[in-house]
């Protein structure tokens, strides 16, 4: 049995028909904070993560994109590893569910269960796309029994198929979950399992005749594994079952899956059910987060709102985008992404609160103690206050994070570093300075820098790389995460040299931020991916777009933006002036005088200062990287609407 002193943690395994995105990065980073504070903790960690590679859709989309599966597989693959590298991702394990020493063991599963009686061989029976070949629920389908992809009529069909017999385990399963309530998280999670297996359970199809892309049945080629059995599957391969005993012993069930909210069933209902076939416990906890969405709006690539965490990363830097994911919403609930509430939580939480208290406390150890932290002997009840405070914080902070409430925890621990920026206001450790009170400023000095030595301690989770950072100038040896947690337990040692460098975070101006961001979204407005298409509009919706007829009367370049130009045109019915991202591609000269195609009901945005009141509208080649201003075949009258 594992002990209390073992945490396995897993993320979802990702589909590789799709670039990484904030869902995938959010739960990556969730598992990650967890690995890391275990580990500071002291206990021994397995974290793993991984692609899911095989299946209908990554076939689909390999297809559409003229390559072979594995060829898709291995171009994604490298897009999620490369974003683990980028936000620090400290995961033991990355597996592809097309490596062999996942197959195997999901063959040698799949056996196991079809000897005892597990999975059988039926038929499976269904409307069915053949076009899309997929069968489509009826819950999906279209009116008159279409496909709600392609609308076209699905057929009845039926297909030889293998059954896990997941019936046989439903009062299993319930009997379990009666006994360990906390194996769903959040509770309501939980209340929506058990009704559902209440309701019955339906043997599962698990295995497919209409693809090739997958893992092939033991003994009967013609069918694959589902891709769902294949992929639940990894939770084992990669803790060794079921070879590997000692890691199993030492890991089996102190498993922790975090998955989006959307995948549950599959994680609480079939994978614990295979588990129980297997003769194992099922996993200690299943905690489903919420979904982001962008702005208010649900994310889509058609949409063009899809937050891409590489940019986010570029643009604010790793630490802050893991802060602001964690600290923003709490895991479990749904949660709105915005660049503008990131900004304003790196200005605030990360500049004023967690960078003051830092920078003001080395500062003072600089000016008035050359540097360096001397022993407390001056001792007042406010420097007892904060830190009892602290020791308060530690264990609400624990609490928290044993519940994956992040939120919580990080909330915690800024209340103590807002009580740490007050305790200096009252202090006033600049007064004891000037005044000479030499011993009673050094232990104010050196309670500041415990309070500090912890925040770093309990801020590593989350943000290394800030951790380590507040770690050096404070004087101390080695990193956080090598020291863990126990190194809170004394005071901070007197005669260590401090180390004051760089603010931690920058702050941001945040109106050159909005207008660097509106030229942001010009730019990438020229920069659609060739092989994307739209989904598809109504007429109606077309018709909002106002079109015109417009004349370039003046272009010159933007100060300091090199791919902008200020362009005033002439829509025969008033002068506006527009910003284009066109510098690339056109010299001002050459743009005076050309009869171009304006949006005019866009909203207006103001880039490097300039207010722009429209678009105007270019093709961008798939080919190479030109670029040509839509104009007209023939004169007409300025202003004239386009339909
Ligand atoms: N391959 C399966 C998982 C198999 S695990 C044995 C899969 N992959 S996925 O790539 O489609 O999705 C992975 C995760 O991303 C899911 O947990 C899903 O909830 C999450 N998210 C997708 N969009 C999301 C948001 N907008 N917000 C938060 N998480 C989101 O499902």
């Amino acid at each position: 049995m594992s002990s209390d002193r073992t945490f396995y943690v897993t993320t979802p395994i990702y589909y590789v028909n799709d670039v990484p995105h904030i869902g995938h990065a959010y739960t990556t980073i969730a598992a990650d904070v967890l690995a890391l504070y275990h580990r500071m903790a002291g206990d021994r960690v397995l974290f793993c993560t991984g692609t899911d590679e095989h299946g209908q859709k990554i076939q689909a989309t390999a297809q559409a994109k003229g390559m072979t599966a594995q060829e898709l597989a291995d171009r994604t693959v490298e897009n999620f590893r490369r974003l683990w590298e980028v936000l620090h991702i400290t995961h033991d394990d990355f597996i592809r569910t097309t490596e062999p020493r996942h197959e195997r063991v999901v063959q040698a599963i799949f056996q196991k269960l079809i000897d005892q009686g597990d999975i059988y061989k039926g038929t499976y029976e269904g409307l069915y796309c053949v076009p899309c070949e997929t069968y489509v629920p009826e819950s999906q389908m279209g009116e008159g029994h279409t496909c709600p992809d392609c609308r076209r009529p699905l057929q009845p069909m039926t297909e030889e198929s293998y059954f896990f017999r997941i019936s046989r385990y439903q009062e299993a399963l319930l009997k379990f979950y009666e006994e360990n309530p906390d194996a769903i998280q959040p509770r309501s999670r939980y209340n929506e399992v058990v009704s559902f297996i209440r309701s019955g359970l339906n043997d599962q199809s698990v295995s497919r005749t209409t693809l090739k892309w997958g893992i092939p049945v033991p003994g009967d080629e013609r069918h694959v594994i589902y891709v769902w059995f294949d992929a639940l599957i990894n939770y084992l391969t990669v803790c060794g079952y079921p070879d590997d005993e000692e890691r199993m012993a030492a890991f089996w069930p102190a498993v922790h899956h975090l998955v989006g909210k959307d995948i549950i069933r599959f994680h609480c209902v079939v994978w614990p059910a295979m588990l129980l076939a297997l003769g194992l416990t099922p996993p200690r906890k299943v905690f489903a987060h919420g979904w982001w969405t962008v702005e208010g709006e649900k994310m889509s690539k058609s949409k063009g709102n899809v937050v891409d965490p590489f940019e986010m990363v570029d643009l604010y830097g790793v630490d802050a985008f893991r802060y602001f994911l964690l600290r923003e919403v709490a895991f479990g609930n749904d949660g709105d992404f915005s660049e503008l509430a990131m900004v304003q939580r790196i200005n605030s939480d990360l500049a004023n609160d967690l960078g003051n208290l830092l920078n003001r406390t080395l500062q003072m150890v600089e000016r008035f103690q050359g540097g360096r932290v001397l022993g407390a002997t001056e001792k007042e009840p406010l420097d007892e206050e904060i830190l009892a405070a602290a020791e308060a914080t530690r264990r609400t902070y624990d609490e928290a994070m044993g519940e994956f409430a992040f939120d919580e925890a990080l909330k915690a621990l800024w209340t103590l570093i807002g009580k740490g920026n007050k305790y200096i206001d009252t202090t006033m450790p600049w007064k004891l300075g000037k005044e000479g009170r030499s011993d009673r400023l050094a232990a104010v000095l050196s309670t500041l820098c415990t309070v500090l030595r912890l925040a770093a301690l309990l801020v590593s989770p989350v943000m290394p790389a800030t951790a380590r950072t507040m770690w050096r100038q404070l004087g101390l040896e080695g990193t956080p995460e090598e020291a863990g947690f126990a190194a809170a337990d004394s005071p901070f040692p007197a005669g260590i040299i401090v180390a004051k460098g760089d603010v931690l975070f920058p702050r941001i101006d945040i109106e050159a931020w909005k207008e660097a961001r509106a030229a942001r979204e010009i730019a990438k407005s020229f920069d659609p991916d060739p092989g994307e298409h739209e989904e598809e509009i109504s007429i109606d919706d077309f018709r909002k777009v106002e079109l015109r007829v417009a004349r370039i009367v003046a272009a010159e370049p933007v100060p300091k933006a090199d791919k902008l130009f200020r362009i005033d045109v002439d829509l025969g019915y008033e002068r506006r002036t527009i910003v284009s991202g066109i510098r690339e591609y056109y010299k001002a000269e050459d743009l005076v005088g050309k009869t171009i195609i304006v949006v005019c009901n866009l909203k207006p945005a103001k880039l490097r200062g300039v207010e722009s009141r429209g678009m105007l509208l270019a093709a961008e080649s798939c080919r190479d990287d030109s670029l040509a201003l839509l104009t007209l075949d023939g004169a007409m009258a300025l202003g004239s609407r386009i339909h």
